[in-house]
């Protein structure tokens, strides 16, 4: 039997937790909180019997009974193949915590972390069992949207990610190798920068932040959601991509010559786009549109396992 080792429970903890008991692992979960060590399992359990009202689970009464809190992190990671660390984003937590992980496991398990954007020479360097370490960065939340960014610091062994990348696709997960550390790795690199881009137009007038909205959910989105922008260019120009870029390279020229500056995230441009954006939320109205997303997420889930990829 596979075993994870599932370090903070919080969002990202528990919803690791449902991906490795769903595809039959056992899972050890701890958080130094009492609170979310005390809750953790019926919220992992109700989410897996939502999940598996759309099909993505077959059996969620098993797949909860295969999770275990315990109160110490020695013993959720002691025994396991894999870790996964979903502490706080804080350098001095993930150093506190693999150095905790480091000395607990057993030599042949992989530490992995959740982190969004520390890369892992930061935190692992000082490590004896270094080599061992990786960040697998998932999106919110892991048990819905598959894709995690593998990324090594400089020591991390080939095996490590070789070993990591069967792992995570053995349980469901699309992992993609970020070749060398870079700064928010992949994802949120793309994301700074497409968010950027929209906080301009709207700050600048030249669009609602709901028709904004439109042009990704009713748009690009559409593609994106079982595509990427190098499938969808090529199908944009009879002559693939060496075509589009041909043909439309000019306006991208001129456009980065006019790109949004960092005076985009300065407080007071901003406050202009949340101002235009005009809603304020109480904590429990983003609390229940959060509920309908994940809905929403596991219906798309549930068809894109029914579709059968292009082959070329
Ligand atoms: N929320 C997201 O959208 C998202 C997406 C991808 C990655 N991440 C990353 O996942 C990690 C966890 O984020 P989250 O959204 O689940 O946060 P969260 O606040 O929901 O959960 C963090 C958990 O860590 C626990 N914790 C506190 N100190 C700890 C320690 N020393 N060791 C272990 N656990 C500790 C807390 O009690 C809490 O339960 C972060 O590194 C974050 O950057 C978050």
């Amino acid at each position: 039997m596979k075993r994870a080792g599932i370090v903070g429970a919080g969002l990202i903890g528990r919803a690791w937790t449902q991906v490795f008991a769903r595809a039959g692992w056992d899972v050890v979960v701890w958080d130094p909180v009492e609170s979310q060590r005390a809750s953790a399992h019926e919220l992992v359990s109700r989410a897996l019997h939502e999940s598996a009202a759309h099909g993505l689970v077959d059996d969620p009464a098993a797949a909860a009974k295969r999770v275990k809190v315990v109160a110490t992190i020695d013993e959720a990671v002691s025994g396991v193949d894999y870790v996964q660390e979903n502490g706080f984003e804080r350098l001095d937590a993930k150093l506190e915590s693999f150095g905790k992980m480091d000395a607990a496991a057993d030599a042949k398990t992989i530490l992995a972390s959740s982190t969004s954007a520390i890369v892992p020479s930061k935190f692992t360097e000082a490590l004896a069992g270094r080599a061992r370490c990786i960040v697998a960065h998932p999106v919110n939340p892991p048990h819905l949207v598959p894709v995690v960014e593998l990324c090594g610091a400089p020591w991390t062994a080939p095996e490590t990610k070789a070993r990591a990348k069967e792992i995570l696709k053995s349980v469901g997960q699309v992992p993609i190798d970020v070749k060398k550390e870079i700064d928010g790795f992949i994802l949120n690199r793309l994301q700074v920068a497409f968010l950027t881009e929209a906080f301009r137009l709207v700050q600048e007038g030249y669009v609602s932040p709901e028709d904004l909205d439109h042009t990704v959910a009713d748009g690009l989105g559409l593609r994106w959601s079982f595509m990427g922008p190098f499938e969808t260019i090529e199908l944009n120009a009879p002559g693939g991509i060496p075509d589009y870029c041909t043909r439309y390279v000019d306006w991208f020229r001129r456009y980065m010559a006019d790109a949004p500056s960092p005076a985009v995230w300065d407080d007071a441009n901003w406050a202009k786009a949340v101002e235009a954006w005009g809603r304020k939320p109480t904590p429990q109205q983003i609390a229940a549109k959060t509920v309908w997303r994940d809905d929403r997420l596991a219906a798309l889930a549930a068809h894109k396992r029914k579709q059968k990829k292009h082959t070329d």
